[in-house]
């Protein structure tokens, strides 16, 4: 018979279940030794057969309890291993966060949307490629208008009668033309022109602005505006002029100057002694409203137009306008805005 001791440790280093089982069989099975040893009790006298019976269930008895021990410490390794392998990390964000950044000139677009949508403005798109009549005619600039020249239109044609629009202006126009008023909206879109500098970019972005209704005064414009821009670069009071000007849609024009000032070479709006030209606006020139089949002696209003890049600029801080639009990854990563944060009025803008 071998040494009982040996047979413990055996089991005691079984490495798995498996292993385990098969220990058993092998020691208490019915082939074992022990069994055989069983087997032979018959043949011995009684006094000897009790002395051998007792030491044989001793041994039994050891080695089952081992193999039971065993059997413990192994179902006690194995849950400690699942339990290893299947840990989750309740610290992981739920979703990964997206990698891309809003660009700022996007950013700004919706700013801009959701504060005059707070005031009854709804969002109206048009074409980059324009007729030479809407961009122009239709807004009061005939032909040898001097105007025109300062626009450095794109054309398409050798007729020069399709061309890129210069300005989101035209979308007044097609709006008018496709509904009834009273009409108000805003207009964001890209714009083109031939001038590239610092502060000039042949693709650039406007916002145009458009209210026609019964009874609308310019009151109703210095109002709208006044909120605009208090609610744009989040503060509020701003310092604001309206400067009389000229633009063939309208009549009277004004140019709309905000306060400054400047604080370690940076821009504070609101405060300050400096002015700022930020838009153009005024009344809708009759002449457009009668192009657009309104009837003006019911219904009249005002519209206003700026550049959507150079608020972004203003309110960011960014000084060169190229830069928007050179795709470059490491100027949109600090730029830019985080693509899950859309801004609304509720919750701010830009925070
Ligand atoms: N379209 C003008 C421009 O590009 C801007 C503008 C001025 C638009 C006055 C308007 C307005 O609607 O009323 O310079």
């Amino acid at each position: 018979m071998a040494d009982i001791r040996e047979l413990i440790q055996k089991v005691s280093l079984a490495k798995n279940k498996l292993e385990l089982q098969n220990l058993k069989t092998q020691f208490l099975g019915k082939n074992s030794q022990i069994n055989q040893e069983f087997k032979k009790l018959g043949s011995l006298n009684e006094d000897e057969r009790k002395v051998k019976a007792t030491s044989l269930n001793n041994e039994k008895q050891k080695i089952s309890e081992a193999i039971n021990i065993r059997l413990k410490e192994l179902e006690k390794l194995e849950i400690n291993e699942k339990l290893q392998k299947d840990k989750v990390d309740v610290t992981l964000p739920a979703r990964e966060r997206p990698n891309g950044k809003i660009h700022p000139v996007s950013q700004v677009i919706d700013e801009i949307s959701s504060i005059f949508s707070e005031i009854g403005f709804s969002v109206e798109e048009g074409p980059d490629v324009e007729s030479e009549y809407n961009n122009f005619t239709a807004l009061n600039t005939p032909e040898d208008h001097p105007a025109r020249d300062m626009h450095d239109t794109f054309y398409l044609d050798k007729n020069k009668k399709i061309l890129l629009r210069t300005h989101t202006s035209p979308v007044q126009i097609r709006t008018m033309l496709s509904g009834n008023p009273p009409f108000k909206i805003i207009v964001p879109g890209r714009t083109y022109r031939c001038d590239s500098d610092q502060t000039h970019s042949p693709m650039f972005h406007q916002l145009e602005g458009l209210h026609i209704d019964k009874n609308i005064t310019m009151g109703h414009l210095k109002g709208c505006l006044d909120y605009f821009i208090k609610e744009f670069f989040e503060v509020k009071k701003i310092r604001m002029r309206f400067r009389p000007s000229h633009f063939p849609f309208t009549e009277p024009s004004a140019e709309v100057d905000i306060g400054y000032k400047l604080e370690n070479g940076r821009i504070i709006v609101g405060e300050g002694d400096k002015w700022l030209e930020v838009l153009g606006c005024g009344m809708v020139h009759p002449n457009v409203l009668k192009n657009a089949k309104i009837n003006t002696k019911i219904f009249q209003g005002f519209a206003f137009g700026m550049g959507i890049d150079r608020l972004a600029m203003l309110k960011y801080g960014i000084n060169d306008l190229r830069s928007f639009f050179e795709t470059d990854y490491r100027w949109l990563n600090y730029f830019g805005f985080d693509p899950l944060d859309v801004p609304t009025n509720y919750r701010g803008l830009s925070r």
